[in-house]
């Protein structure tokens, strides 16, 4: 869709989800990424007349989010980022690993404009489908002067794409910032209502993805948890794994089994990564003695994955 009236572009990146899904009567038959996201902006009349262009960058379940389409998806967010006539850019996201997506975005483009990722929890064929709402907040967030980061926008919420994370299957305000909270709220009447800066941070550069997702570093996630053995690990590195990453107890601590199967791996040069399997909160440790195994801080384990990998593309275990 491409609608040229005045400069101020935003561009909208479809990629699936449920904001793109479908449900038979009943709740039968729910399938994510059915309708392309022309016809999902066409269908919102707050969003009539608005200089807007959509584009197709994938059709996917987010659970089956692959490094192929992430490849895909941070090239066409640059292309459209340095454009003079784009203000921001919303991608319409699936809920499920849209942390994940968002955190790779910003450790690659640290964005000087918004990149907006929204979603929804009801597919788009329902009659409360929230979707459109939170389209409608994604598009005024990436024209809001000043605004920049990647950031996360659902049920009224604005979240840092460092910060975020899905907290819940089901209720409409899915998402959450742990400890330090949101970014800001869209009020009733429309209103954004900004609670802390917008989001900084070094770009790595879209140069540190091999074009070929193929050779991107393989890194996996081991949970420590009772009962843990050295099973995964040994298997992980007898495949060449390059990174793991522990969803560590609490405070970042392991199974004493998983400890000693991280030692016995450390000829391979196996990079770890310890982050908490708690559901808020920080690892939080003293400097010294450094810790044996380095810390992803507030990071889930899923987007603690994101950072090992995008660490070893810019220093390659040896
Ligand atoms: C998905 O993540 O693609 C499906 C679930 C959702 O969007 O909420």
């Amino acid at each position: 869709m491409q609608n040229e009236s005045g400069g101020r572009v935003v561009v909208i990146l479809g990629t699936g989800g449920t904001i793109a899904g479908t449900q038979g009567a009943g709740g039968a038959t729910y399938r994510a990424a059915q309708l392309g996201i022309d016809a999902l902006v066409r269908a919102i009349p707050e969003l009539a007349g608005a200089a807007l262009q959509s584009e197709q960058v994938a059709q996917v379940d987010s659970k089956d989010m692959s490094h192929l389409i992430w490849q895909t998806l941070v090239q066409r967010v640059h292309h459209h980022l340095v454009r003079d006539e784009v203000v921001g850019i919303v991608v319409a996201h699936g809920t499920d690993t849209m942390e994940e997506t968002a955190y790779l975005l910003h450790r690659v483009l640290a964005p000087g404009k918004p990149v907006v990722l929204t979603g929804a929890m009801r597919p788009a064929s329902s009659r409360q489908a929230d979707g459109p709402a939170n389209l409608v907040h994604a598009v005024a967030l990436a024209r809001e002067p000043g605004a920049h980061g990647v950031l996360v926008t659902m049920a009224g919420t604005v979240h840092g794409a460092a910060d975020v994370r899905k907290v819940h299957p089901h209720r409409l305000d899915a998402f959450g910032s742990g400890d330090v909270g949101p970014l800001a709220r869209f009020e009733a009447d429309g209103h954004l209502r900004r609670l802390r800066a917008w989001p900084t941070g070094e770009a790595l550069g879209i140069a540190l993805l091999d074009a070929e997702p193929a050779a991107w570093p393989v890194v996996e996630i081991v949970t420590s948890h009772a009962g843990a053995s050295a099973a995964l690990i040994d298997a992980l590195v007898r495949n060449g794994v390059k990174g793991i990453v522990i969803a560590a107890t609490g405070n970042g601590t392991m199974h004493e089994a998983i400890e000693q199967a991280l030692r016995d791996a450390a000829w391979s040069g196996l990079r770890v990564l310890r982050a908490t399997r708690c559901g808020d909160g920080a690892i939080v440790e003293p400097d010294h003695p450094p810790p044996e195994w380095p810390s992803a801080g507030a990071l889930t384990p899923a987007k603690a994955r994101v950072e090992l990998m995008l660490r070893l593309m810019a220093a390659p275990a040896v």
